[in-house]
């Protein structure tokens, strides 16, 4: 460190490996793509799984000390990684400790590695309505509480009751929904925090009235969304039209750079139509601006979050 050198990546994982118990989950040069719904993008200098809030305080720590960059994961669903990959930590909550779902008295206790899926299935199995939308959202609670992803004219923090969260030097705390402002594709709070769960609620309804809501909304998605590899709504819907809607009417459906492709299905979405890399998805999303600021003066603004080198 003295020469102004940054520690060679061996000697990071070391010393991150003699901090930890062996329940922590450590990696080397962790290929990404694997790892996001996009299938794009380099490795991971580190990959971490803690096993308990207590191992996730102690990686914080250290990369504070050690003043080396940390990004959550979650599955992936939301993210652009760029090829060049991550330079320092990567943190997934994917061990038992954080993607747990537990139910009592209408209230689904999550941790923020829980499957969005996982929720709604079982909140279906106890009979609860309400978070049916959540079935099609490729996410974990922790990323749909980040991002207050939505579906189907719902958005996460209309079922939220309280969150759990941890600062970066590894403090936690619980707080009421009702206190955490968020907005459309937004949870201010959690972009400077991490999100180690939530309490969801949901309201007793006859078991058909669930499983009815959540084939019309699967219906409804597979209608309309493509199947192939994406990061979901590239663009956030600007106020005046949907980004969908512009794509489309602009005529990009099925322009491509490389394998990156808009797909014909919808055009909020870019597909990986078969080795695309992240380099050919920025460019088509620039592609995409440009013409909507050329031909409608309408300022697109990326949803998937962009990471990386
Ligand atoms: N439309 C078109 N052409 C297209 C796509 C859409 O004309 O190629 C039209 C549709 O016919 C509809 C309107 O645009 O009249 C809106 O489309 P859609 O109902 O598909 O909703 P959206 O606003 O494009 C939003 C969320 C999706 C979510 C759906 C379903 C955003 C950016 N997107 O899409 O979320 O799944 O509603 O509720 O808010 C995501 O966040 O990654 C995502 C996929």
């Amino acid at each position: 460190m003295e020469s102004g050198n940054p520690p060679a990546r061996e000697q990071l994982l070391a010393e991150l490996k003699s901090r930890l118990p062996d329940t922590t989950v450590l990696l080397r040069d962790e290929p990404l793509a694997r790892r996001t719904t996009l299938r794009v993008g380099g490795a991971a200098d580190l990959y971490v799984e803690p096993a308990s809030e207590t191992e996730l305080a102690q990686v914080l720590q250290w990369c504070a000390q050690r003043r080396v960059p940390f990004v959550m994961l979650g599955r992936g669903s939301n993210l652009l990684v760029r090829d060049g990959g991550i330079r320092g930590v990567v943190i997934c909550l994917a061990q038992p400790h954080f993607s747990r779902v537990e139910i009592t008295a209408q209230r689904l206790h999550c941790g923020a590695g829980a499957k969005l899926k996982q929720v709604s299935v079982d909140a279906k199995r106890e009979r609860l309505t309400g978070l049916e939308f959540l079935e099609g959202i490729p996410g974990t609670v922790g990323g749909a509480l980040r991002m207050n992803a939505g579906a189907m004219g719902g958005w996460m923090f209309d079922v939220v009751e309280s969150i759990r969260y941890m600062d970066y030097s590894g403090n936690a705390y619980d707080r009421d929904a009702a206190d955490v402002p968020v907005e459309y594709r937004s949870c201010p709070l959690l972009k400077e925090n991490i999100a180690l769960g939530a309490v969801l609620k949901g309201h007793p309804a006859a078991r058909e009235v669930v499983e009815q809501r959540m084939k019309s909304f699967s219906q409804k998605r597979w209608e309309s969304q493509p199947a192939a590899p994406s990061a979901g709504c590239i663009f956030k819907n600007p106020g005046t039209i949907p980004a969908g809607k512009l794509i489309d009417e602009l005529g990009l459906k099925g322009t491509r750079v490389g394998d990156a492709m808009v797909s014909q299905e919808h055009g909020n979405f870019i597909i990986n139509s078969g080795h695309a890399t992240a380099r050919e998805v920025l460019e088509l999303i620039e592609v995409i601006r440009k013409k909507a600021r050329a031909e409608r003066g309408i300022e697109l603004e990326t949803e998937v979050e962009i990471i990386g080198e």
